[in-house]
């Protein structure tokens, strides 16, 4: 029973997205992500739109002032010092205006920009008219150098967001971090390590970073000599999502939208070129071996979100579901992979089920998405705003007061949430 002195759901998680603005942008949470993260200030948008549009826009715009000339969108921008993460700019030597990592992360913001928009179009003109040629500039940099036959492809794992899913392990086990050095983790000082990646992902996840760097992050440069090259539904499904919403936000500004058409047109095929027969699932292809990552993921589910569906992605979800209680696990639970509380090769995560969610309800499966929105708000209600979820248990891992689960609450599970939010 509530009573007058327990604050509901909606003001907890406003008060973590409160809690984690750190002036400008907002920290995913504090000790374990100090700073500005890519595809979590989007989703922190979203929450804040549904009580505070200004500061959604500020969100945004943020993210966006740390865009580098060639257009790409860095996915850590470390804004002010903060010696508890690892590795910090000078491991990185990102070369943009804000000190940075070298990669991107999955480009989401222009689909909450247009969620943003809709709720509050008179709000949001200026705001949209300036950051309009970002975002393009941003989504064409994926264009020109991350295609793989029309697929979008990573070039580390952190740039997928997902980073120690096994969809990787095959083009992982192609790296020997020879050289790599000594350096010391900070993540699992503030989290337990059976739910972090481990010491074998940490030093492919520097050695890469070391390339990078030493490459000084050069475009062409990577494209040859990264061994690591992985088409990705995340990223594919992701893009061609932002590249529909960017679309219609250009229509509503009056610009010429037709490279955007192109792109879209252009992902469309590539999303297929990801579709693996013998799983009968999208999937994870690498780009150097040819071979599948043979996983069913939470990306793979991405495909409603990305405006394809599919008859084969249902009987998959179908399947799913019926084999874990807090569903979308970010990994099959039926693999001999699956460890349901190490980060993203198992655990649900709120975020990824809202992407989901809202895919499925487009394309017309609104049963399922109802039933995804229930369990991922009790998951929430029960055990917390948590970074993700044991899919069968609904336990909490990882680190907690996070704001992207606090903006899924309030944009997507609230039974309150304002009319457009979702
Ligand atoms: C981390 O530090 O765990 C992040 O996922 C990198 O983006």
């Amino acid at each position: 029973m509530t009573n007058q002195m327990t604050p509901t759901m909606d003001e907890q998680a406003r008060a973590i997205l409160r809690g984690n603005d750190r002036g400008g942008y907002t920290v995913p949470t504090s000790g374990l992500y100090p700073y500005q993260w890519n595809w979590d200030s989007a989703f922190a948008a979203w929450g804040f739109a549904t009580f505070d549009v200004a500061r959604a826009w500020v969100e945004i715009e943020t993210l966006l002032s740390g865009q580098w000339d060639n257009g790409m969108v860095p996915h850590i921008l470390f804004h002010r010092p903060d010696p508890g993460y690892f590795p910090g700019p000078d491991v990185w030597g990102g070369v943009g205006p804000v000190p940075s990592s070298g990669i991107s992360q999955p480009p989401v913001a222009a689909s909450f920009a247009r969620r943003v928009y809709d709720m509050d179009p008179d709000a949001s003109r200026e705001a949209l008219v300036r950051i309009f040629p970002k975002l393009k500039a941003w989504h064409q940099w994926f264009m020109d150098w991350r295609l793989d036959q029309g697929a979008v492809c990573i070039t580390h794992p952190w740039e997928a967001g997902r980073d120690n899913t096994p969809d990787w392990d095959g083009a992982m086990a192609g790296i020997d971090p020879v050289g790599v050095g000594d350096y010391t983790r900070r993540d699992t000082s503030h989290v337990d390590p059976a739910m972090r990646p481990t010491k074998y992902d940490y030093d492919r996840y520097i050695w890469l970073v070391q390339l990078g760097r030493r490459l000084n992050w050069g475009d062409a440069a990577l494209l040859k000599q990264n061994p690591f090259r992985v088409a990705d539904p995340t990223m594919t499904f992701t893009l061609l999502r932002a590249q529909r919403d960017l679309a219609a936000l250009g229509r509503a500004l009056g610009e010429d939208v037709g490279s955007i058409d192109a792109a879209i047109q252009e992902l469309e095929a590539g999303a297929e070129t990801l579709w693996n027969p013998d799983l009968a699932c999208y999937d994870a292809r690498d780009v150097r071996s040819g071979k599948w990552a043979g996983c069913v993921s939470n990306a793979s589910f991405l495909n409603w979100y990305a405006g394809i569906d599919h008859p084969g992605m249902v009987a998959q979800y179908d399947r799913i579901t019926s084999i874990c209680k807090y569903p979308v696990p970010s990994h099959d639970p039926s693999s001999d992979r699956f460890d349901p509380k190490r980060y993203w090769r198992g655990p649900t995560w709120g975020i990824m089920n809202a992407l989901i969610g809202l895919g499925l309800e487009e394309c017309g499966h609104t049963d399922r998405a109802e039933a995804l929105r229930q369990t991922t708000g009790e998951l929430i209600r029960d055990h917390g705003f948590a970074e993700y979820f044991d899919p069968l248990t609904g336990r909490a891992a990882g680190g907690g007061t996070f704001t992207w689960t606090a903006a899924v609450w309030l944009g997507w599970t609230s039974p309150s949430r304002p009319k457009g939010a979702s």
